[in-house]
């Protein structure tokens, strides 16, 4: 576990492009190896989960081909579902959950077994709801234990024909990653599949599925997002440019809002439904962001971003039912409403306790090692805020979660103070390579100083 030291940053000034869509990317890649023919991709996030998709659909017999450096220039598939082949061996999904939710659902009508397998934080993750939805379809899926956790064994139906059968499936959690394993199957399921969701969760899936001219129907019944699709016989290579992704712009708009003297420019941010949340939320707060819309070829909602320092933050309620539209943005939201005036709410969090690893544990002990109160009440996080700066640096333990490490390096540049006096200690900074490879390296541009030493 590598371990990192920040010191705080006097402002935030420059422009930073951030990595690609991490969902947008990972859902590119497969549903360009289902299509036949040549996808192209630029701007592929070139984190750790995505390379872990890009293996895998290499694995499954597509013709991959990175033309220039990892998430810079254009990514080639040549894909094909009905020319997938065994892999032969486990697929190694690392620290992705999309890769094996999605996956599970992409290999589900296929006639060979794949077996996911991933680190120890994945290898703890519920499976159990992409489970029963695949298993009703008709494939033979099998997670271990009581839980159904990694390794996960996936293998087409054996019975009814050996095609796998549309379902109509209520989603008892908002979960954009068991719509989407659901849909992917779908797409080779004897009749329609529908999925209904409680909240309307991110929608990646049904746009690339679209770009692929797949057509998808959505609508609203009786309080469910519905979405439908039919088995296809054709998907067409779909070429498209991945916009920034708006999980890693989250923490430049906080880390600008909180230090005074800013001024970032971050272009290109997907802006679309559950997605643009944290915007919403900040901008209540009190946060100064323009927002310019960006033209885009694929019809991706896309802006550009204009974020200033606030001279307060107040203290906001966060509902439920907004929950799903920000819920990678939670850290880093925290770490804003704890320096903001006043208490804050985030109501309904459950979800938290099964990401990459328990953030809302997380989330308090790092607020706490800042010396910011909050508690845990039900699924509700309270949070105290401080009205000013951080008064002393963090100890982050970050347990391997790209998301808490980066929420804690936000943190460490807002304590009060400069210099190694005040540095905030940060454990398992490599857990940022998941996501965001370059972010030591936007840090120090963006702060104009030698902020991190290891
Ligand atoms: C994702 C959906 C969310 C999110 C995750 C990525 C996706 O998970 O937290 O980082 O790409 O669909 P859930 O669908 O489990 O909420």
């Amino acid at each position: 576990m590598s371990v990192i030291k920040i010191a705080p940053a006097k402002s935030l000034k420059g422009e930073v492009v951030v990595p690609g869509d991490k969902s947008i990317s990972h859902r590119a890649l497969l549903i360009g190896s289902m299509a036949k023919g040549v996808s192209r991709f630029s701007g592929l996030n070139h984190g750790e989960d995505v390379a872990a998709t890009a293996q895998f659909v290499s694995d499954l017999g597509c013709e991959t081909d990175l033309l220039g450096s990892w998430g810079s220039r254009e990514f080639h598939v040549k894909g094909g579902m009905d020319s997938y082949r065994s892999i032969g061996r486990p697929v190694w999904a690392g620290n992705s959950g999309t890769l094996v939710r999605l996956g599970a659902g992409l290999v589900a009508g296929c006639n060979f077994t794949t077996v996911f397998e991933g680190d120890e934080s994945l290898s703890s993750r519920p499976m159990e709801r992409i489970i029963k939805p695949l298993r009703a379809m008709g494939a033979d899926i099998n997670g271990v234990g009581e839980r159904c956790t990694l390794p996960l064994s996936v293998h087409g139906p054996t019975s009814r024909e050996n095609e796998l059968v549309g379902i109509t499936w209520v989603t008892p959690v908002a979960s954009a990653q068991v719509k989407s394993s659901i849909l992917l199957a779908g797409l080779r399921a004897n009749g329609a599949t529908t999925v209904k969701e409680p909240i309307a969760t991110r929608r990646h899936t049904e746009e690339i599925l679209a770009l692929a001219g797949v057509s998808v129907e959505e609508h609203m019944e009786d309080g469910f997002n519905t979405v439908t699709l039919q088995r296809v016989s054709k998907m067409e290579p779909i070429d498209l440019h991945i916009p920034g992704d708006p999980s890693q712009a989250a923490f430049w708009v906080v880390g600008a809002t909180l230090l005074e003297g800013s001024e970032l420019f971050i272009p290109n941010i997907y802006s679309g439904v559950a997605r643009d949340g944290y915007l919403k939320v900040l901008g209540a707060m009190g946060a100064n962001i323009e927002k310019e819309e960006v033209k885009s070829a694929s019809g991706l909602k896309t802006l550009n971003l204009v974020v200033r320092s606030a001279s307060e933050l107040s203290s906001i309620e966060i509902q439920k039912e907004d929950i799903a539209g920000l819920i990678d943005e939670i850290p880093i939201l925290a770490v804003a409403a704890g320096v903001a005036n006043g208490v804050s709410r985030f109501c309904g969090l459950s979800e938290l306790r099964v990401k990459e690893t328990d953030r809302l544990a997380g989330i308090v002990s790092l607020l706490e090692s800042f010396g910011v109160e909050s508690a845990i009440e039900g699924d509700d996080l309270v949070i105290e805020g401080l009205g000013s700066k951080f008064q002393k640096p963090g100890r982050v333990e970050s347990n391997g979660d790209h998301r808490m490490a980066m929420a804690g390096a936000i943190g460490a540049l807002s304590v009060e103070g400069m210099g190694s006096e005040v540095e905030t200690t940060i454990n398992g900074w490599e857990s940022v390579a998941t996501s965001y490879p370059g972010f030591s390296e936007d840090i120090e541009v963006l702060t104009a100083s030698d902020s991190i030493t290891s």
